[in-house]
């Protein structure tokens, strides 16, 4: 299918033609209840790897729903009509976040990834998916990358829209690469934010349910529902366990991508404290 055909703008960021231009607008008044946990991100930051930890942690039912951006003007009524708690994924910017969920103080958790190892991860996601548009070459990714021409708009100011709440009380700020480092501390950390009481035990055995090569496998054999991600992308979990791994932008950055990078990441991110 053609770009047109696939992405459409809404407030200046490209969304998929997944996401109605109706149920965006309608987003401003969706009501949040108190309860919601958010679990927010750029696409490719590990967004699936949480949402398997944090299902785990609940021994209450809950419901992972699909991002909250995805579908059409019937997703806020369906959303309405679950009565258990909700976990709802989304990759919307801080701003455009509906205001309900700010105004009830709604848990957030925030993961985000090296932007170098995000933009290879979207670059794969790109070539594989038949919802995102055709790209040729890493290079010509490489460029609307930067440019933010690419579903869910820039990196940089997803990142700074919601740097800027940071030390906001509801919001927890996660890194992939610290997930990677020492998931049973992270994992805690989730399970104390959540207000959650859960043992030791249960966290290791949360971390090994939750290792790529599990959650890959679970996939193949379809344990979990093919047909739901928490990406707004696609509904081909398949598409989602690629490498799972951090560093992989040195096999595809040449050097001078990669100072070219440097130059705006510098420059975008100069109030940032990452
Ligand atoms: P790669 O493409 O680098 O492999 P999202 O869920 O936000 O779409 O992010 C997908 C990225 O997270 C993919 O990165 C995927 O492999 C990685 N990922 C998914 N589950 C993971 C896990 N359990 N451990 C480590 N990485 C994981």
């Amino acid at each position: 299918s053609s770009e047109a055909e696939l992405i459409h703008m809404f407030k200046g960021i490209p969304f998929t033609t997944r996401s109605s231009p109706e149920l965006l607008k309608s987003l401003d008044t969706f009501d949040a209840r108190e309860d919601d946990v958010l679990l927010v991100s750029y696409p490719k930051s590990g967004t699936h790897w949480l949402a398997g930890v944090i299902t785990k942690l609940y021994n209450t039912q809950v419901t992972l729903t699909s991002p909250i951006e995805f579908g059409d003007i019937s997703k806020l009524e369906e959303l309405n009509k679950l009565s258990s708690k909700r976990i709802i994924p989304t990759h919307l910017d801080y701003n455009m976040l509906p205001p309900n969920f700010k105004n009830k103080k709604c848990k957030m958790i925030y993961i985000s990834r090296n932007p170098k190892d995000t933009a290879v991860s979207m670059y794969h996601y790109y070539r594989e998916n038949p919802n995102l548009p055709t790209v040729d070459t890493w290079t010509a990714f490489f460029d609307l990358f930067l440019k933010g021409d690419v579903v869910c708009g820039s990196w940089f100011d997803h990142f700074l829209s919601w740097e800027e709440h940071e030390n906001d009380k509801n919001i927890l700020f996660l890194f992939y690469e610290d997930m990677k480092k020492d998931l049973p501390k992270i994992v805690n950390e989730i399970s104390l934010f959540l207000g959650l009481n859960v043992s030791d035990n249960d966290i290791e055995d949360i971390c090994k349910k939750s290792s790529f090569s599990e959650m890959k496998s679970d996939t193949e054999k379809e344990n979990s529902d093919p047909s739901h991600t928490v990406c707004a992308l696609t509904s081909n979990r398949k598409l989602i366990f690629r490498k799972g791994t951090v560093g992989d932008w040195k096999n595809h950055f040449t050097p001078k991508q990669n100072r070219r990078f440097e130059e705006i990441f510098n420059e975008k991110m100069k109030l940032s404290k990452m």
